[in-house]
């Protein structure tokens, strides 16, 4: 997370022990602190070079699977679909409502260095505290600006200076007026609302709309994971005749497995996972458009003011 980590490990450092994708567990490095897992008991003195575990430099992707969790977090599949629409890169000044568990918090923070400022807010204050703590001990204190506040009540207070506002909050419509006054008006403003319930898109989208706000988009980021293994010919449905009623697909696949077999007796065969993450929550994205230079200070136009204008 932090680029300018010292390369070996240290007191203090987190690593991830990791066990294999499915077993994976953040250590704060402490001396005479032991680690313990199915396999034994690690000291954190002498960690390096034990035979079940793997000790890694945590990244985002990482932390967002071994994270605490403080409340519903967001996912690598929703990350990258709203770090993409948001154009999130180097020097870019993000807003973020609410920090959570800081599972994003971790990714824009990475996307934006080493220039862009993230300000994260959070309005439970234990949650906001934690989340400042772990910034700082991965080494982001000087790219997130974290605080404790009720967005919808009280503003971001900040004005005219982000061109990203991402909200994952209960009710996004009644922080939008104040994040659009966040937005530098010079340039274009992306916003995203995490929202899991279609009822909650419909206010976001209403309100979105009525403030000025263009190219209302929702997706849902479903993702289709599948399972390579190796399995030895004789038990494969490919040796036999082709199953009664299969799919095109079916027969194309066998073919494909056919074409990958490494041996007579094995053969190479993937299928989408049985039980994958279904449904976490949709994505409303819109565009706020420069003011024009004309206009001068005045404030971004608003939908009426536009249709107005046509
Ligand atoms: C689902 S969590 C966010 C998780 C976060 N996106 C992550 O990836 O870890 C929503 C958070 O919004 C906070 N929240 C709700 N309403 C808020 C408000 N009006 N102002 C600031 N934070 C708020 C909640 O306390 C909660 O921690």
């Amino acid at each position: 997370m932090n680029s300018n980590r010292h390369p070996a490990i240290q007191y203090g450092d987190t690593v991830i022990a990791y066990v294999n994708p499915e077993s994976m567990k953040p250590v704060e490095v402490a001396a005479g602190q032991t680690f313990q897992n199915r396999f034994g008991t690690f000291h954190h003195d002498d960690m390096i070079g034990l035979r079940f575990v793997h000790l890694l430099e945590p990244t985002p992707e990482l932390w967002t699977l071994v994270l605490p969790h403080r409340t519903q977090i967001l996912y690598q599949p929703d990350i990258s679909l709203i770090s993409s629409f948001l154009e999130l890169q180097p020097g870019v000044n993000v807003i973020e409502a609410g920090t959570g568990s800081g599972s994003f918090s971790h990714s824009i923070a990475r996307s934006i260095a080493p220039n862009g400022k993230l300000f994260t807010f959070e309005f439970h204050e234990e949650r906001a505290a934690k989340a400042k703590l772990e910034f700082a001990q991965h080494g982001l204190s000087d790219i997130i600006v974290s605080q404790h506040r009720d967005v919808c009540k009280n503003g971001f207070g900040i004005f005219n200076s982000v061109t990203a506002i991402f909200l994952d909050l209960p009710s996004p419509w009644e922080a939008l007026e104040n994040a659009k006054a966040a937005f530098d008006p010079q340039r274009v403003g992306r916003i995203c609302c995490f929202s899991p319930c279609i009822e909650q898109v419909q206010r976001t989208c209403e309100t979105l709309k009525a403030l000025g706000f263009y190219d209302i988009r929702m997706f849902e980021c479903l993702v289709r994971p599948y399972e390579v293994q190796r399995i030895e010919s004789e038990k494969l449905p490919l040796a036999g005749p082709t199953p009664k009623g299969s799919h095109k697909a079916f027969k194309r696949q066998s073919a494909g497995a056919d074409a990958v077999a490494s041996s007579p007796s094995s053969v190479l065969t993937s299928k989408p996972k049985e039980s994958v993450r279904g449904h976490t929550s949709f994505l409303t994205f819109a565009v706020l458009l420069p003011t024009p230079p004309s206009d001068g200070a005045a404030p971004h136009p608003t939908a009426a003011s536009a249709d107005a204008a046509q």
